[in-house]
């Protein structure tokens, strides 16, 4: 076709409903700055940053603060708010949605949890969960369980509370299936890629909800491959090489340079369709997000259609490091255009107009 024989593929800006652009007191993992030059460099124009910053955003105070400090980045900003103590703060706040983890249920309760959905439901704020049941969590282990048993609480609750629910990172095939009909869904390009065999870097590999066998990828990446799953966003979740090194790493991976190239592979293997690869991680999540993500508003990326291998190091953002090492990956993003901007050309992220 004539996209092959130019070698380049004009796409709509991409859009990731889960990152998390970490900085202040989390900065050495990763910059605000930091998190943006890396979704520019993955031909992402908007995202949905995560509120478990240090401190983790539970006040209007703090959701204003951190939006107004990420308004100023080249990218276009949207924030989840974390769980609140006192619900009142919702409605001072009035986010669009609001992100619950295993964490909150701890602290808070289902009950609190419940009360929320319900605040929500009433504001018309979507719910998002990290759903994985933390009373099933075991000296350290998160069984898939965790995730069956929390998508089963939660679908009782949407249906009790009328709140507007999307599951974030399923890593099973059963989630996908479990939330027809009642909540929407993201995967991950590790969980889609990645699993406990062919993932042999130790900490680097280490994630929640963690990374699953190989028969439950595989049959993750069937739904994906149905046209069940709603959205692909990445969790870019940025920590220390150091960190990722040690004893004890924390769970996490940076994927936002190269997302968009592991799902355009797929499109390669003949798995999805071009039209696949825009719906899950342009059009659904820049609705979902409410931006813009069309190329006649400017938003926009160019990829130049080659097989390359990831290397961390060539990565733009603070966190440099990856479990997809070595991984072969299609189309090199070469430029990224935010409202008419174009960011990124080249291997060098700049500002051009
Ligand atoms: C997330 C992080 O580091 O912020 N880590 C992860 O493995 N996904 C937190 C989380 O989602 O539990
Ligand atoms: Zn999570
Ligand atoms: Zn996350």
């Amino acid at each position: 076709t004539l996209q092959f024989s130019n070698r380049h593929l004009v796409l709509p800006g991409m859009v990731d409903i889960h990152v998390h652009f970490r900085g202040w007191e989390l900065s050495y993992k990763e910059t605000l700055e930091g998190g943006a030059a890396a979704a520019l460099a993955g031909g992402v124009v908007a995202v949905g940053d995560m509120p478990n910053t240090r401190p983790h955003i539970r006040t209007a105070e703090l959701y204003r603060r951190r939006m107004e400090e990420g308004s100023r980045l080249p990218v276009v900003y949207r924030l989840h708010m974390g769980v609140p103590r006192d619900l009142a703060e919702l409605d001072a706040a009035r986010p669009p949605t609001v992100k619950v983890y295993p964490e909150d249920v701890a602290e808070f309760g289902w009950g609190h949890v419940e009360a929320l959905m319900r605040r929500c439901a009433g504001l018309g704020c979507a719910v998002v969960f990290h759903c994985e049941d933390p009373s099933l969590f075991r000296d350290g282990e998160r069984p898939p369980e965790a995730e069956l048993a929390c998508v089963e609480k939660v679908r009782r609750l949407a249906v009790d509370t009328g709140a507007r629910v999307h599951l974030t990172h399923v890593s099973l095939p059963q989630t996908v299936d479990a939330a027809r009909g009642w909540a929407t869904v993201d995967v991950t390009p590790h969980h889609l890629l990645l699993d406990r065999e062919n993932c042999r870097l130790g900490g680097l590999c280490l994630v929640n909800p963690r990374l699953r066998e190989p028969r439950q990828r595989r049959e993750l990446l069937a739904r994906l491959a149905a046209g069940l799953v709603d959205m692909y966003a990445t969790d870019h979740a940025p920590h220390a090489l150091e960190e990722k090194l040690s004893a004890a790493p924390p769970p996490g991976i940076c994927s936002l340079e190269v997302a968009l190239p592991l799902l355009l592979s797929l499109w390669r293997r003949g798995v999805i369709a071009l039209e696949d690869v825009v719906r899950l991680y342009s059009y659904r999540p820049a609705r979902f997000l409410g931006v813009n993500a069309d190329p006649t508003a400017g938003y926009f990326t160019v990829v130049r259609l080659e097989e390359f291998a990831v290397r961390g190091e060539e990565f733009a953002g603070t966190c440099r490091h990856t479990p997809f090492e070595g991984f072969k990956a299609f189309g090199r993003v070469v430029a990224t255009a935010v409202g008419g901007r174009v960011y990124f050309r080249d291997g060098e992220v700049e500002e051009l107009c």
